[in-house]
């Protein structure tokens, strides 16, 4: 049973038993902005690139809002970056120090415990969220790499008191990718988990080897090749190499 959950003004919230996707479920459904619509179980979660993304029922917070800004669509793609920051702030309420690793997931100590899924609509952009909350275990292939609130710190929660901490956040850094942007951006750089790494990463067109330096004025990653200074707008994997 779903406790009340205060929400940010004019946002309203859906809480279902099973659905294909939280994302697929708005796009389908003309929703309004500030639409959340979160789901006990997911049966086709999508993560980034075409993966899957799968989540034990009841473990895991998975959730969906359609936003629709009042910047153009080209700055769209920022609200990764507010959602990333919002999930990390949001878990900080709970008292674990999480980080952002550029562009889309948020990390705890090395490994992850949240990934966002931007999708832009006709008439706005749906923004997805997975967030392993009480998950104990997971699967062999991502032991090393995944991470849970609970297992970060011995803490049961409920889901609903974990969205109640991120959509606030999520509301103000969603409106904040237009002239407000450096502001996100400052926080963004204030917890970004690969700064002064050494990464590989992969965009559609190359791999890039480097150390990160930093995130620029948009958003962007700057990483220093043996070749030089190179700035990312967008990435398919990054991978800290050492
Ligand atoms: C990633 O790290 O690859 C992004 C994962 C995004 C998963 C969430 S769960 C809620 C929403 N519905 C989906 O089908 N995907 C997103």
């Amino acid at each position: 049973m779903m406790s009340e959950i205060l929400l940010p003004k004019n946002w309203s919230l859906q809480w279902l038993e099973e659905v294909d996707s939280t994302n697929d479920y708005l796009k389908r459904n003309k929703a309004a902005h500030g639409s959340v619509v979160v789901a006990d179980r997911q049966t086709a979660g999508r993560g980034r690139r075409g993966a899957p993304w799968v989540s034990q029922s009841g473990d895991s917070l998975t959730f969906s809002v359609k936003l629709q800004p009042d910047e153009p669509r080209a700055l769209w793609p920022r609200l990764a970056l507010s959602a990333g920051l919002a999930v990390a702030e949001g878990i900080g309420k709970l008292g674990i120090e999480a980080g952002v690793k550029w562009p889309n997931d948020v990390w705890i100590n090395g490994r992850k415990v949240s990934g966002v899924l931007v999708e832009a609509v006709d008439d706005g952009v749906i923004v997805g969220i997975g967030l392993n909350v009480n998950t104990s275990e997971f699967p062999d292939s991502l032991t090393n790499t995944a991470t849970s609130l609970c297992i970060e710190d011995g803490v049961e929660r409920t889901r609903e008191e974990v969205l109640e901490r991120i959509l606030p956040s999520l509301a103000m850094w969603s409106a904040n990718i237009g002239r407000a942007f450096p502001d996100l951006v400052e926080r963004v750089r204030e917890r970004c988990v690969l700064t002064g790494n050494t990464v590989s990463l992969k965009t559609a067109e190359a791999t890039y080897n480097g150390t990160v330096k930093g995130i620029g004025d948009s958003g962007e990653l700057l990483l220093e090749t043996q070749d030089g200074m190179v700035s990312l707008i967008q990435a398919d994997e990054v991978r800290i190499t050492s």
